[in-house]
């Protein structure tokens, strides 16, 4: 029989590849650089399925014109999908996946990680004394803030904003409030000992803000400046959800202005290029999204996408199919 033919648009680890060399007749983009949109519509006429990932920018563009596309799914690796137009995939018939739960341990790892870089200077640090800038102890010296007994407000009570949750409650003693556009079942918010609030509550009464929210349109700039305003003077802010969730320009003025002390950011705004704006803004810890970054999650990653796509190339319902 023969055997469908995949595009992989990025190189992935040695291990989940060589499964899906097994099982199909895969092409990876060997300059593992991000696709542009030609070569993604030529993509969708050739292959029967196309992994892509975040860096793919799947825009109606990709999608507009093209009358039958041989492409039958997109099972994209990640769990953020903002980056596929999703309503333009489906007008062609083209199914989407992505890979929910097995990095929500790592996200939430990585957000914490941040939380407490920003609220302990880490990053400031290691600056120093990397730079043979520091001049040993003193009791005024890099001073940051203490985490336990403060309160962490969680935006998107999804997976990885619960595991936020578990880590800062039961690990760091911190209070736990969520805003969450839907309702949340108790016992979630029980095993944080969690309230949620409504979204201005929640800004205005936390030291920490964390976002878990998905990106794209719907929360495009949902933090922006009068969103940072609401925020308790003196609070940071932690992003490892997507970059357009924030106004950056808004975020450097409120830490520029002396409201927010600082942030935590994995994710930005037309990333990988970051602003200058950001990279000269004291009070903010960058890292170039490593979220997911462990070879367990990664490979796990891969092993999800396989998974979905196996199953619906045999005419299943693949479990993690969002459209
Ligand atoms: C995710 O899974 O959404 C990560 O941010 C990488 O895309």
């Amino acid at each position: 029989m023969e055997r469908a033919k995949v595009l992989v648009t990025r190189r992935w680890p040695a291990a989940v590849e060589r499964r899906l060399a097994e099982r199909f007749d895969v092409t990876f983009n060997e300059a593992d650089r991000p696709m542009d949109v030609a070569a993604l519509r030529a993509a969708l006429t050739e292959y029967d399925a196309v992994l892509p990932t975040v860096t793919d920018a799947m825009g109606s563009e990709v999608f507009d014109g093209l009358a039958t596309p041989r492409c039958r799914l997109l099972a994209n690796y990640g769990v953020g999908f903002s980056h596929i137009d999703v309503a333009a995939a489906q007008r062609l018939g083209i199914a989407v996946t992505n890979t929910p739960d097995v990095l929500s341990d790592c996200t939430a790892d990585i957000a914490m990680t941040l939380l407490l870089m920003a609220a302990r200077r880490a990053g400031e640090g290691e600056r120093e004394l990397r730079a043979g800038q520091w001049s040993g102890w003193r009791p005024t010296h890099l001073v940051g803030t203490k985490v336990t007994g403060k309160v962490l407000g969680i935006i998107g009570y999804g997976r990885i904003g619960r595991e936020m949750a578990r880590r800062a409650h039961h690990g760091f003693g911190m209070a736990i409030t969520v805003y969450n556009r839907s309702p949340i079942a108790p016992d979630l918010l029980a095993q944080c000992g969690a309230r949620q609030l409504p979204l201005a509550e929640t800004l205005a009464g936390a030291d920490f803000v964390s976002l878990h929210c998905p990106g794209g349109a719907e929360n495009r700039h949902l933090i922006d400046a009068s969103r940072l305003a609401q925020m308790k003077p003196g609070a940071y802010l932690i992003n490892t959800a997507r970059g357009e969730v924030v106004d950056e320009a808004a975020l450097v003025a409120s830490i520029r202005k002396g409201h927010l002390r600082g942030a935590g950011l994995d994710v930005f705004e037309g990333e990988p290029r970051v602003s200058p704006e950001l990279l000269e803004c004291p009070g903010l810890v960058l890292l170039p999204h490593l979220g997911s970054a462990t070879t367990e999650t990664r490979e796990a990653m891969g092993h999800c996408a396989i998974d979905n796509l196996a199953v619906f190339l045999d005419g299943g319902d693949p479990p993690n199919r969002v459209a």
